[in-house]
């Protein structure tokens, strides 16, 4: 995987998670998605006082990553306050980009070393494609 290994990747996520803004629910995730070509675009969650308006790390990552052009990822890392597995809605977006071997780490902000591995297609099997 280059030189990012899926520790490398999960200290970036650890570093993007300081930036959370996560006044009301008090929860910080941090996310780290590695492109094809080796680059790393950084997401927090965003919340806002609309509680619904509130955007996860994950996407934020995704959607920067696309804005700047790349559209083929390698993995992803997700570092939160305790191991959390993306949100339904999360999966789904990273899905319509990302192959069912696609790795998904995740850790506790608690303890970055030690981390999960789950693969997106046991994340979201099934998942909803446009095929008119
Ligand atoms: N959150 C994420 O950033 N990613 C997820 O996959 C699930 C939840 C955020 C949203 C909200 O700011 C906080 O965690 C608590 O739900």
């Amino acid at each position: 995987m280059n030189k990012h290994s899926p520790k490398t990747l999960l200290e970036s996520a650890a570093e993007a998670r300081k930036n959370a803004h996560s006044k009301y629910s008090k929860f910080s995730v941090g996310s780290a998605l590695l492109t094809e070509d080796g680059s790393v675009f950084l997401g927090c969650n965003v919340e806002n006082a609309s509680y619904g308006l509130t955007i996860c790390a994950e996407r934020v990552a995704l959607t920067s990553a696309v804005a700047a052009g790349h559209k083929y990822f390698q993995a992803i890392a997700i570092v939160a306050d305790s191991l959390a597995a993306p949100c339904g809605a999360c999966r789904q977006v990273l899905a319509e980009f990302c192959k069912d071997d696609f790795p998904v780490y995740i850790a506790s902000a608690k303890d970055n070393a030690s981390f999960e591995t789950h693969l997106m297609g046991k994340l979201l099997p099934k998942r909803f494609q446009f095929n008119p």
